[in-house]
C-alpha cells in the first residue's frame, strides 16, 4: 500500500458521505500496521451535534474491528466532493488520533488529485493530552 494508493482510498471514501446540510464530502483511510485499511466518511445529522467526522468513522471501524495499530492516515474533503486545498482533522478527531497514535504518526493531507501534504500527529495537536497522561488506566 503507497501513500498514493491510501489517498486514492480517501478520496473513494467520499462518495458515501452523508452530508444534507452541509454539502462538504469528507474521506478518509486508516492503514493498520497489519496492512488494512478502513476507510470512513462524514455522516450528518439533523440534529446536528451527532454529526461524525470521516476521520473517526474510520478509527471507530478499526478499533471495533480489534484493531489499535495505525499506520498513517490519509484525509481528504471539500464542497460537494470537490478537492481545493488541505481539509485538515478537526480537533475532536486529532484528540481521538493522540488515543492510538503516537506524535509521530503520519497524516496525509491531500490537497488535489495526486497531491498531498504530510504532517505529523504531533503537528496538529501539540502537548495533547494522550493515554500517557492517565495514571491509572482501568483497562488496557
Ligand atoms: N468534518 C469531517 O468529516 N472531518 C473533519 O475533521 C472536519 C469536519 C465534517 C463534519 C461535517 O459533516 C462537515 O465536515 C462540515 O464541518
Amino acid at each position: 500500500m503507497t501513500e498514493l494508493e491510501l489517498c486514492a482510498a480517501a478520496i473513494s471514501a467520499m462518495k458515501n458521505a452523508y452530508v444534507p446540510y452541509s454539502g462538504y464530502r469528507v474521506g478518509a483511510a486508516l492503514l493498520t500496521k497489519s496492512g488494512r485499511v478502513y476507510t470512513g466518511c462524514n455522516i450528518e445529522n439533523a440534529s446536528f451535534t451527532p454529526t461524525v467526522c470521516a476521520e473517526r468513522t474510520a478509527v471507530f471501524k478499526a478499533v471495533s474491528e480489534g484493531e489499535r495499530d495505525f499506520a498513517m492516515l490519509a484525509v481528504c474533503g471539500g464542497k460537494n466532493g470537490v478537492i481545493t486545498g488541505a481539509f485538515p482533522p478537526c480537533g475532536v478527531c486529532r484528540q481521538v488520533l493522540a488515543e492510538f497514535c503516537p506524535p509521530d504518526f503520519p497524516v496525509l493531507l491531500i490537497t488535489g488529485e495526486g497531491a498531498y501534504r504530510r504532517v505529523t500527529l504531533a503537528e496538529l495537536l501539540p502537548f495533547g493530552f494522550g493515554p500517557s497522561y492517565m495514571e491509572e488506566k482501568v483497562t488496557d
